[in-house]
């Protein structure tokens, strides 16, 4: 990945003020050629001038059907990625910060995944769908394209998941066991009976050809750091101290969290929860610290917390401030394109068919 350039001294200089009136006067120049997509983890000075919020499934949406001609992602490297991939190359979708990439992401690398792949294969295994969730890099999304898989959000994963089992002997879930073992046991399978967690630094994962052959699920070794934040011990202290307070949490979470909580979903569907929810309820929800403090200060009405009482914050989402949305602005308006995300093109068209699939779907 390319290397976070230090923010020039005319725009690292503003007052958080300056920087404010300078994005605005910006945006005004640049008109509708440009918009501005931020995920729900973002801060609240950069959220404040986006054209659309989301969640990474509807972020994709809006990419793809936008006709803007500069995507500026305030989100993280794999959605600018999947920006790209999705407008067929033909946009200029900047990441405001190089550094924003995915922890999880980065638990699997496309080589560990294709020598686990032929391992696998050379143990006799048959028929095998490989899913990805979006929160991957676009070299894995381009090889479950070629191996006949599909890519999944936290939103569709239940109907992806539901495809590739009734289409393959074995589904193969990356990178995150939690979210691919919390829809497969909604599903009705049992994590014990019918799924294997696969340490890609283990020969055939860590298990025998005998063992991979009776499962059908097999989840990838990887999770988010975030998530790994929040604990069963919350939950029961939680129950114990606010009985009336509901448990909502995001299923990247461990699956013995999720099962002791009331809801579970994705960012847009943790929003349209609380939305929906009567004055007076109370909430302790599961997700990242930007995204909980948001829905506090929106809901006055309601109790909102955070089911970790300490900050759980996604580190390479923050790193998005407002000076770096600033800085590729006043870029484009001086004509320089600032930190482009560009797949190549074969790897873009094997991810266009995993994510096609993924759209028939959901
Ligand atoms: P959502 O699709 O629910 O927004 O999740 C994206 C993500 O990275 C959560 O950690
Ligand atoms: Fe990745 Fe976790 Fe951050 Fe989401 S919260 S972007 S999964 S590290």
């Amino acid at each position: 990945m390319q290397q976070q350039q230090p923010l020039p001294a005319h725009i690292a200089s503003l007052t958080d003020q300056d920087a404010h009136a300078l994005v605005n006067r910006l945006r005004e120049q640049l008109g509708k050629d440009t918009i501005i997509l931020g995920h729900h983890y973002q801060r609240d000075e950069v959220i404040q001038h986006a054209d659309f919020t989301g969640d990474s499934l509807k972020l994709a949406r809006i990419a793809r059907d936008s006709k803007a001609k500069n995507i500026i992602f305030c989100g993280v490297h794999f959605m600018a990625e999947t920006a790209d991939i999705l407008t067929g190359g033909e946009r200029f979708v900047s990441l405001p910060d190089l550094g924003a990439g995915c922890d999880m992401a980065d638990m699997a690398e496309v080589r560990d995944v294709a020598d686990s792949w032929l391992e696998a294969t050379k143990a006799g295994a048959k028929n095998i769908i490989p899913v990805t969730y979006i929160n991957s890099s676009a070299a894995l999304k381009a090889f479950v394209g070629k191996n006949g898989g599909i890519i999944c959000t936290s939103s569709n994963a239940k109907a992806v998941i539901t495809w590739a089992l009734e289409k393959g002997n074995h589904v193969f879930f990356f990178p995150d066991q939690h979210l691919g073992r919390n829809i497969a046991k909604g599903l009705g399978f049992d994590p014990a009976r019918d799924m294997l967690l696969w340490d890609p630094k283990k020969p055939l994962g860590g298990h025998s050809a005998e063992t991979i052959a009776s499962k059908k699920i097999w989840l990838w070794k990887g999770h988010c750091p975030v998530h790994a934040l929040f604990t069963v011990h919350q939950v029961k202290k939680i129950r114990e101290t606010s009985p009336e307070t509901k448990i909502l949490v995001h299923p990247e979470c461990a699956m013995e969290i999720v099962d002791i909580s009331d809801l579970s979903g994705s960012t847009d569907y943790i929003i349209k929860t609380v939305e929906a929810s009567p004055a007076g309820s109370k909430w302790a929800i599961g997700t990242e610290k930007h995204l909980v403090e948001r829905l506090a200060a929106q809901h006055p009405d309601k109790t909102i917390t955070s089911l970790n009482p300490f900050t759980c914050l996604c580190g390479t989402m923050n790193r998005i401030s407002l000076h770096n949305l600033a800085w590729v602005l006043d870029g484009l308006v001086n004509g320089e394109h600032y930190n482009q995300i560009k797949v190549l093109p074969d790897m873009a068209n094997d991810s266009m068919a995993a994510l096609n699939r993924m759209f028939e779907l959901s």
